[in-house]
């Protein structure tokens, strides 16, 4: 049985994660996504949020479950038994970065691959931060992210 986890910050989760993680559960066959508090970026959802959110967008894909993790992504994937980290490229300006992790991870723990997906052209510019842009200025981000998400962004700045 091959596991793999998907971490990130997903404040919010988007259309082009959750393109990432339908495609990640057809290839293995435990998709754990983790999700990172990431302090350093000031979120705007609390952790219990995002799990919230991604849990409801996930609901009827069997295999993927999402939790939340503090601390290195390579202790996360060991403490879970995965063979993989997923990843997603969206832009030539995301490899250097991805390179570094793997490689970093790799020392670390040899046993468990990074996987990149190529993210689908409709989602190459899209990130958690222009969703909260556009949600913050009153903006239609329903080509971005779930209807659910689409709810809590409202809510957040209607306060
Ligand atoms: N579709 C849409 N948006 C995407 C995307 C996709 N397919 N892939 C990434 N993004 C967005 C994310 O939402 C994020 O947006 P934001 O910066 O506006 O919040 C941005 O692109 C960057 O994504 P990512 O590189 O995945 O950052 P992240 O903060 O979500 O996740 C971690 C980074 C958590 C994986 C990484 O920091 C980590 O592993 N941290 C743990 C500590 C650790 O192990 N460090 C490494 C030591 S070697």
């Amino acid at each position: 049985m091959k596991t793999a986890i998907y971490p990130g910050s997903f404040d919010p989760v988007t259309y082009g994660h959750l393109d990432i993680i339908k495609r990640a559960s057809r290839l293995v066959d435990r998709v754990i996504i983790g999700i990172i508090p990431n302090s350093s970026k000031s979120p705007l959802f609390s952790v219990e949020e995002r799990l919230e959110m991604i849990k409801e967008c996930i609901k009827d894909i069997d295999n993927v479950e999402v939790t939340s993790f503090e601390g290195l992504t390579i202790n996360f994937a060991k403490q879970n038994g995965a063979d993989v980290i997923i990843r997603g490229l969206r832009a030539v300006t995301d490899f250097e970065y991805e390179m570094q992790l793997a490689q970093a991870n790799k020392t670390v723990a040899p046993e468990i691959e990074t996987v990149f997906y190529v993210t689908s052209s409709q989602y190459s510019f899209l990130s958690s931060s222009i969703v909260r842009d556009v949600a913050k200025y009153g903006g239609d981000n329903s080509r971005f992210v779930p209807d659910i998400v689409v709810k809590k962004l409202k809510e957040k700045f209607s306060r």
